[in-house]
């Protein structure tokens, strides 16, 4: 293998700039030349790439967002723009392919290494929800932004002695809501994978009322209901002043943590690896602080159980 590409796709994640820099560093010692893809599959498809060059991946490794840019796809998941993909890598001399990005993405991984492109997805979301990896890069630096933006609400919350409803992102899954309830004293947490009950946490509040407690912190992952809705009822129903901030985008931006560059440097190295080795058709992960790879497929198909520790350990110490 003389040449290999490098992509980011879906949702950007703090980080992913670290994982190309290792992609194409590594690459690069080993003798290999690096072609950089813009704008994920899509760049792919209509020819936006470039020679990467040690230079082109300077003063990047802590920078949020991804200097490649990402986008989410709709032809990449039809076989013509799978093929189209394998032709224009292969015109453009590319053996073989890292690509950065959510499992979404890694099924179009997946189809390029069927179609002869020997492919590997390095798993980078804020949310953390793909199933054969205990750890995806941008998880710890999107906790470490909802920690300073809910610390933050605490401050006014306190002084006004009101409850604060936070929306969390996740996509569907409790991990940033249920890790940040903990981190920030959250009265309660609730997330999708558990069910919950308003007027539990109503009766929990109003009881921390007459025991002197002045204000109280909830934080939802986003999807399971109206948060300002949700704001308006406990209101009524207490008494206490009660707003909702959602959080957002703000949790996808923002310079990587420690944790994270470490992570995605390591699994760029280690997609680099296979490569060189001539293997495709896997997906790298985090498994008891190792890093290790699966085969797309099996990868896809893993379940990854939520533990609700958190979500208990939240509720119980609030008081
Ligand atoms: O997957 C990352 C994520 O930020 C999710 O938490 C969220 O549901 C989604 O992406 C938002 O997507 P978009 O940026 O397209 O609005």
């Amino acid at each position: 293998m003389k040449r290999i590409g490098v992509l980011t796709s879906g949702g950007d994640a703090p980080g992913m700039n670290a994982a190309v820099r290792a992609v194409a560093r590594s690459a690069m010692s080993a003798g290999l030349e690096v072609v950089a893809i813009r704008k994920g599959y899509s760049g792919l498809l209509n020819n936006n790439m470039f020679l990467m060059e040690p230079k082109s991946v300077s003063d990047i490794l802590h920078r949020g967002g991804t200097f490649l840019q990402t986008a989410r796809c709709l032809e990449f998941k039809e076989e013509a723009g799978v093929l189209k993909g394998v032709e224009n890598a292969k015109k453009m001399g590319i053996e073989g392919l890292v690509v950065i990005g959510g499992d979404g993405s890694f099924r179009g991984a997946r189809d390029l290494s069927l179609h002869g492109i020997p492919t590997i997805g390095v798993p980078a979301t804020i949310d953390n929800d793909i199933s054969c990896t205990e750890y995806c890069i941008g998880y710890d630096t999107a906790l470490d932004t909802a920690k300073d933006a809910i610390d933050r609400i605490r401050d006014t919350c306190r002084s006004h002695e009101r409850c604060s409803i936070i929306e969390v992102m996740g996509h569907g899954a409790g991990y940033i809501a249920a890790t940040i309830a903990v981190a920030c004293g959250a009265e309660a947490a609730i997330v999708p994978e558990r069910e919950y009950d308003l007027n539990e946490i109503i009766e929990n509040i109003k009881k921390g009322k007459k025991n002197g407690k002045e204000f109280n912190l909830i934080v939802v992952s986003e999807g399971i209901c109206d948060v300002i809705a949700m704001a308006k009822k406990i209101e009524d129903e207490t008494g206490i002043e009660t707003r909702a901030t959602i959080l957002g985008h703000i949790q996808r931006g923002g310079s990587p943590t420690v944790r994270d560059r470490v992570t995605a440097t390591r699994m760029g190295i280690h997609a680099v690896e296979l490569l060189k080795k001539g293997i495709g058709n896997r997906v790298v992960a985090v498994k008891r602080d190792e890093i290790v790879d699966y085969d797309i497929l099996e990868g896809l198909n893993m379940k990854k159980d939520f533990d609700d520790e958190f979500v208990r350990v939240a509720k119980m110490l609030s008081m």
